[in-house]
């Protein structure tokens, strides 16, 4: 068959065989399929959809089309955790060293922040001599030692979704919930764990923004873990405001750090709490009960922190910025954004923050774009907080003024004053497993 006619069969609203699907990938990632035809089937894909099969079969293929790590020889389960995508999303950094210091292997291989949402290599990158692009011996060597190690995406993992991603951001194919399953999912499956916990972004500043969509991400995401032979299951959690009160980078890292310590703000604490527990429970070392006593413990002992040191360490990065924030990168000017009049905090959109902190040169808006690691938003109030007219909602960092105009537009209509307390969403909006 003409590779024309695997378009035409997807365009009218036909399943692809196990075989056209192993042909679009492999002729993608060897570029023997040209961008135009690839992005027809893309194209035909978003409007069409795939059923569960030929997803499982998308993400089978790329999987195949790199390396699979082998964790087999490291002992105990290995338990991965993985984020749709937010802003002010630190929740990994935190996390897996609290696992780790519970006894709970963590392997983490993340992305680059790329647009409104940051990207947990970019935040650990902030720290002097942080290493992310180990090697899989030497990631293996952190895992064996210190009990999670994060780096970043090596080349050879799922080669497919990284020319998928690059053709389908350009090509305005991205939302797609069989898409993003298959490429989430090729990458988590190739690193090897048994175990995956995903916390599914919902809201403004998510690629979902209604809860419907997200329960389907959610849903199509254990689908494949469960057929791949991980255990997986995803918490769905609120992205309609930052998470936290620091968007950034370094600015981030120290958060961390400081939830770490046990002074972490409510809602960063109770999403690490949440997605911390099930990364527990499924280790299968814990039940809920003990689980979350063990995530508390491991605080307050300081077992989490020094674990997230011996990380940072064994990575080559400068482990005494636990005790001295003035070691990492930081910007030197400021400006305040204030409430315009007296009330409540009604909303705080997460993607305009998120778009202001990227403005101020903390993101970036191409993969070769290079990032302030100093610049961010700090917030000084969140949704439901009351205000009074003049009171600073939003503190800009940055080093550039060039965007900072810019930055002040977008902070400006990130933040909605009510009259009235409004009704808070909750944080945590359900569980598939
Ligand atoms: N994250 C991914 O890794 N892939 C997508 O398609 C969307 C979000």
């Amino acid at each position: 068959m003409n590779f024309v006619d695997v378009i035409a069969k997807k365009r009218d609203g036909n399943a692809l065989s196990r075989e056209d699907i192993d042909r679009f990938v492999s002729g993608v990632t060897t570029a023997s399929i040209p961008d135009y035809q690839a992005s027809a089937l893309l194209m035909a894909i978003v409007l069409r959809g795939m059923t569960d099969q030929e997803t499982g079969w998308l993400t089978d293929a790329m999987v195949r089309s790199g390396d699979r790590v082998d964790l087999s020889d490291i002992e105990g389960i290995k338990v991965g955790k993985h984020s749709t995508g937010g802003v002010g999303d630190k929740v990994s950094i935190i996390l897996a060293p609290i696992a780790a210091a519970c006894g709970v292997v963590v392997p983490k291989m993340s992305g680059r922040g790329l647009g409104h949402t940051g990207g947990t290599l970019d935040k650990l990158e902030s720290i002097p001599g942080y290493r992310t692009a180990l090697t899989v011996e030497e990631f293996k060597r952190v895992l064996r030692t210190v009990g999670t190690s994060i780096i970043g995406q090596t080349a050879s993992l799922a080669p497919a979704d990284k020319r998928l991603y690059a053709l389908r951001d350009v090509t305005a194919t991205v939302p797609s919930v069989p898409l993003i399953a298959a490429s989430v999912m090729s990458k988590k499956l190739a690193e090897g764990g048994n175990a995956l916990v995903l916390d599914v972004k919902c809201g403004d500043g998510a690629f979902m923004k209604s809860e419907k969509d997200a329960r389907e991400l959610a849903r199509a995401l254990v689908a494949i873990g469960s057929q791949g032979g991980v255990r997986t299951e995803a918490v769905i959690t609120n992205m309609d405001a930052p998470l936290g009160l620091a968007v950034g980078n370094a600015v981030e890292i120290i958060e961390c750090i400081e939830t770490l310590k046990g002074r972490g703000p409510a809602d960063l604490v109770a999403v690490v709490g949440a997605l911390g527990s099930r990364v527990l429970v499924l280790s299968g070392r814990f039940d809920e009960a003990s689980a979350d006593a063990a995530l508390r413990g491991a605080i307050a002992s300081g077992a989490a922190l020094a674990t997230l040191r011996a990380m940072i360490e064994a990575q080559g990065g400068d482990g005494a910025v636990v005790d001295d924030y003035s070691r990492l990168p930081a910007a030197a000017r400021r400006k305040a954004v204030t409430a315009p009049r007296e009330g409540y905090i009604a909303a705080l959109k997460a993607d305009l923050v998120g778009r202001a902190s990227m403005a101020l040169g903390a993101g970036r808006e191409r993969v070769e774009d290079r990032v302030d690691h100093g610049a961010g938003v700090m917030i000084s109030k969140k949704p439901g907080d009351a205000v009074r007219a003049g009171d600073t909602v939003l503190e800009l960092l940055y080093n550039d003024a060039r965007g900072l105009a810019q930055a002040v537009a977008f902070a400006e209509q990130a933040i909605h004053i009510a009259s009235d307390p409004p009704a808070v969403k909750p944080l945590v909006l359900g569980r598939v497993a």
